[in-house]
């Protein structure tokens, strides 16, 4: 099984390949990803030696890349992951969201059609991996469940809902043998800090300020970024074409209190006195559209495919902290360039 897995080199993706290029011996995988700011070959450095394992630098908005890529390498399958993944981006270039998102899935799509259309049995499966924030925002009760109404809010989640559709569109117009999946936030090594677990893991380390949106009362769901890989691993090989499954750990938690829990873990592992990162929380202007709380219904994917998550959020929260204090030199690199310019018209535009 030859399989094609789009950004690899980010987060999510980095999990992904490292699980199947080490689960699969038999498996060919390769990564293709454009290395934007949020892609680094360092996430895959243990894999370079791998005889199933390959790199190809490409942008999934270019077509006729796409499309003969395709035509060389005769794809099995594709895990797509490939996006523009930041909510806080997405609300200064909504457009660069749209191409990538949008424009670079339904080029994937239109290639793997063509893959399809000339030897279904050799396409095997379209696996599309998205996000919860398509399904909006909850109030105090509730949960996302799979058939929950698509109601995005921020350009990022727009996108995101916009890619699903396409999805489900050449699934049941082309027979299409697609799958997608809807994960909650993620959290763990590699993570870009731009988000809010490492950005403030990253600031504590620095001594710097932790700014938090508003009151800091917003809620997500967060899983430890390896269990969203096995679970990506459990619904590639098991799910039904056409099926959909969310993703979530039962772990929600106030934006707030995850900030003073990494807070007195930081105290501790850093040898500050107790208290001491705490005082660097600061609150800011609130996110523009922020929505209230996250929260995932994992129950289908439990029962139809017996995946449940490995770790705490307090061993998860560990081991990510852990991994930030022994790479240093990651953190280093990733926030040079223009990471200070970012961050610095960030608090300009809001
Ligand atoms: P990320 O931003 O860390 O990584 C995205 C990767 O895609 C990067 O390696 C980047 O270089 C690559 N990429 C971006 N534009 C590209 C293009 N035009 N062509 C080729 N490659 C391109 O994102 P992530 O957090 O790892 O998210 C991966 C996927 O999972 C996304 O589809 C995201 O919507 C989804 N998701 C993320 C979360 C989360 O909490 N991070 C939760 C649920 C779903
Ligand atoms: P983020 O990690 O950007 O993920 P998402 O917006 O996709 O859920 O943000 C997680 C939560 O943390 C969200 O409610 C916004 C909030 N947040 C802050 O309070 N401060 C920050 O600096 C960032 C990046 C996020």
């Amino acid at each position: 099984m030859k399989i094609l897995i789009t950004g690899g080199a980010g987060f999510i993706g980095s999990h992904v390949v490292r699980l199947f290029v080490n689960t699969y011996p038999n498996y060919e995988i390769v990564n293709l990803d454009k290395l934007t700011y949020a892609g680094n070959l360092a996430n895959l450095k243990d894999l370079e030696t791998k005889p199933n394992y390959r790199f190809v630098k490409g942008d999934i908005v270019d077509a006729g890349f796409i499309n003969t890529l395709f035509e060389t390498e005769q794809f099995n399958a594709v895990i797509h992951l490939a996006a523009e993944s930041h909510v806080d981006r997405s609300i200064t270039n909504p457009l660069e969201f749209v191409m990538t998102n949008v424009i670079g899935t339904v080029n994937l799509l239109n290639a793997a059609r063509t893959l399809h259309k000339n030897n279904p049995e050799q396409f095997k499966r379209f696996y599309h991996v998205s996000t919860d924030e398509v399904y909006g925002a909850l109030g105090d009760e509730g949960m996302f469940v799979e058939t929950t109404a698509y109601d995005p809010h921020s350009p990022y989640s727009a996108s995101k809902a916009s890619s699903d559709h396409f999805v489900r569109a050449y699934h049941d117009t082309y027979k299409l043998p697609c799958v997608i999946s809807n994960c909650s936030n993620n959290y763990g090594p590699n993570h870009f800090p731009e988000k809010l677990i490492p950005l403030c893991i990253h600031n504590i380390q620095n001594s710097k300020p932790l700014p938090i949106y508003g009151k800091g009362e917003n809620v997500r769901d967060w899983l430890f970024v390896i269990d969203h890989a096995r679970a990506i691993d459990v619904i590639f090989h098991n799910a039904k074409e056409g099926s959909t499954y969310n993703i979530g750990g039962h772990n929600e938690w106030k934006n707030i209190d995850v900030i003073r829990l990494l807070c007195r873990m930081m105290d501790k592992k850093l040898n500050r006195p107790e208290g001491t990162n705490e005082k660097l929380i600061t609150f800011v202007t609130d996110r523009a559209g922020h929505d209230l709380r996250y929260a995932i219904d994992a129950t289908k994917l439990k029962e139809d495919l017996g995946w449940v998550p490995s770790v705490t959020f307090e061993e998860g929260l560990n081991l990510t902290v852990d991994w930030y204090l022994n790479n240093k030199e990651w953190l280093q690199n990733v926030t040079s360039g223009d990471y200070q310019h970012y961050y610095e018209q960030q608090y300009t535009h809001r």
